[in-house]
């Protein structure tokens, strides 16, 4: 930890703002309401079908900037948040992922939303873009293992897709899985003792909150397949690993679901897994981040990683 400067609270250099003006000239918001795609009526794409959804989807990218999370942070540069990616499915090295996902297909996506709920549904990811319309947000990334970022998501609240659903009362928790297609996905046999497919778990009331976002895009672009093509999560009060890529299945369910990590060492990988400077990870300390892409900087850690807005989900 030698010639690292730790500064107080959620620090960045002026040289790390962006210029106001380059977000002013973003494109505006296509109307996007109306192109939606209708439910259950046996419209999953096929692959035709969702290669031409996709390519009308890219106009609406990089969607309008939601005022309420758009910080004015300097973006990480992009060859960080796209050359340096946790996808253990793939490799275990974060620099190789970028080049091991040639074969994998994102298209079409067919996602299954079941389990304790009145209207279960099968939708294709493109078609929910379409359906949704999309928005930019930035938020930062803080993964568990003591680095952060700043990132510029495109996508849509959890909670519209959930809702479609109508979840029942004796839905507790939302589980999230990742596809398991070992032929594109060669990590996966590298680590045959890992827990395959990779899983996720939130409390209902966590997926339902605003913060909790599908990102469909990243920079402006639809997502690429190394941060999670075309579908992931995005929570950003909770560490990195709480935010599946490339999910195919979302369950409500009535109990605390199994997760990947959870799995491997539930001391080291809690359910909850909200950030928190003060609560070391069992080899770690928490308390700060090198922020990837800025020069080494290394910036203090923030309980809820600065999300306090979540507080309330957690007063007992
Ligand atoms: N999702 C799946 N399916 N597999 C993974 O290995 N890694 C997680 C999370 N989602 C992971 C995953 C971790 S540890 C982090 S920090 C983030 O993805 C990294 O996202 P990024 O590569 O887009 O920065």
């Amino acid at each position: 930890m030698a010639n690292v400067i730790i500064r107080p609270d959620w620090y960045l250099p002026e040289s790390a703002v962006t210029p106001e003006a380059v977000y002013r000239n973003r494109r505006q918001f296509l109307k996007t309401l109306g192109m939606g795609a209708g439910l259950g009526g046996g419209l999953l794409a096929g692959d035709a079908t969702a290669a031409a959804t996709a390519k009308e989807n890219l106009k609406l990218y990089p969607g309008k900037r939601n005022a309420k999370y758009n910080p004015n942070f300097r973006t990480t540069p992009q060859q960080w948040a796209t050359g340096f990616n946790n996808f253990y499915e793939f490799s275990t090295d974060k620099f190789q992922v970028q080049r091991m996902v040639g074969a994998f297909r994102t298209e079409p996506w067919p996602v299954t939303i079941g389990g304790l709920c009145k209207k279960p549904f099968k939708m294709d990811a493109q078609d929910m873009v379409a359906k949704f319309g999309i928005e930019e947000r930035v938020h930062r990334l803080r993964c568990v293992e003591g680095w952060g970022m700043i990132l510029p998501w495109s996508g849509f609240s959890l909670r519209r897709l959930l809702e479609l659903a109508e979840p029942t009362k004796e839905a507790r928790y939302v589980k999230f899985t990742t596809a398991m297609i070992p032929r594109q996905m060669p990590g996966i046999a590298r680590l045959p003792q890992y827990p395959w497919p990779y899983t996720e778990g939130l409390r209902i009331a966590e997926a339902m909150h605003d913060l909790t976002f599908v990102a469909t895009g990243m920079y402006g672009k639809p997502l690429l397949k190394q941060n999670g093509a075309p579908i992931r999560l995005v929570v950003p009060w909770k560490y990195g690993y709480k935010s599946i890529k490339s999910i195919v299945k979302i369950e409500f369910v009535r109990k605390q679901p199994k997760t990947l990590w959870n799995t491997l060492s539930a001391v080291e990988y809690p359910f909850e897994s909200n950030v928190d400077p003060a609560k070391p990870h069992p080899r770690w300390s928490q308390a700060s981040e090198e922020m990837k892409g800025m020069n080494g900087l290394r910036v203090r850690t923030l309980k809820y990683n600065g999300y306090r807005d979540v507080a309330g989900l957690y007063r007992r």
